[in-house]
């Protein structure tokens, strides 16, 4: 089974706009006509718009950070699924550990966003991690089964065909401090083994599951060596472009 890599730019709460314009130009510059991997970015959600224009007709697409699973209502400062369509998204982060750990998403509000982006019809990106904590206390399987369990229950193959599996373990977020090659892949082993015994193996052989945490320019060509890893989602480094686009531009010996 050969999958396509999918690398992802998480953009977080960085540049303004006049800043995201230029990187999504640069971006289409350099990417917009690449072949060999899928390429998302995700802005900040008012630079939304106007990077959806500027990457238009190219082969870079566009999703939120995160969503509400409410479709409307009295919801301050949250976006419902449907108003990232409205503006041109294809695809949500869903539970990323900022989420999760700075904003409070627990595994049963990450279930429910997850399902909406589905409803919605965005490719959901699924973010699992453990903390530092966890992985010193032996947990890191125990937690990421967790994680997927809970987000993943009641949909089926159909539904979930084009998921996406974010491997990010929070100790590596924004630290510098990367997985090894094969620390990422022995958790990318677990979550590919889950989804087959709980999807089915034609599923788990489909699906790309990214690495997340201080990948860089000079990190990338090893991680994208082992098996289980299909790409990368990239927060600091995604911010520049020429590392970012050395990052998609991969080298594999
Ligand atoms: P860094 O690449 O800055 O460590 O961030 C990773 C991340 O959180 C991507 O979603």
């Amino acid at each position: 089974m050969t999958r396509t890599p999918v690398f992802g730019g998480n953009w977080k709460m960085h540049l303004d706009l006049n800043e995201a314009i230029a990187l999504a130009g640069e971006l289409r510059n350099r990417l917009g006509s690449h072949r060999g991997a899928e390429i998302l970015i995700f802005p900040s959600a008012p630079f939304l718009r106007p990077v959806v224009e500027r990457l238009r007709d190219c082969a870079i697409a566009v999703g939120g950070q995160d969503l509400h699973f409410e479709t409307k209502g009295a919801f301050t400062g949250a976006t419902a699924p449907a108003m990232l369509t409205s503006v041109g998204c294809t695809h949500a982060l869903i539970g990323h550990s900022e989420r999760r750990h700075v904003f409070g998403d627990d595994d049963a509000t990450v279930a429910r966003k997850l399902t909406a982006a589905l409803n919605e019809g965005l490719v959901p990106v699924l973010c699992v991690g453990e903390t530092i904590e966890e992985r010193r206390a032996g947990q890191t399987f125990v937690v990421i089964e967790r994680q997927l369990a809970s987000a993943l229950a009641g949909h089926d193959t159909a539904a979930l065909s084009a998921l996406i599996v974010a491997y990010e373990p929070v100790w590596a977020i924004g630290t510098g401090e990367t997985a090894s090659p094969a620390q990422a892949q022995e958790v990318h082993a677990f979550i590919r083994e889950w989804l087959s015994d709980n999807l089915g193996d034609p599923f788990a052989q489909a699906t790309r599951i990214q690495y997340g945490g201080s990948v860089k320019a000079d990190n990338v060509d090893g991680l994208m060596t082992e098996k289980d890893i299909d790409g990368a989602l990239i927060g600091g480094a995604s911010l520049k472009v020429d590392d970012f686009t050395r990052i998609v531009r991969f080298e594999r010996p």
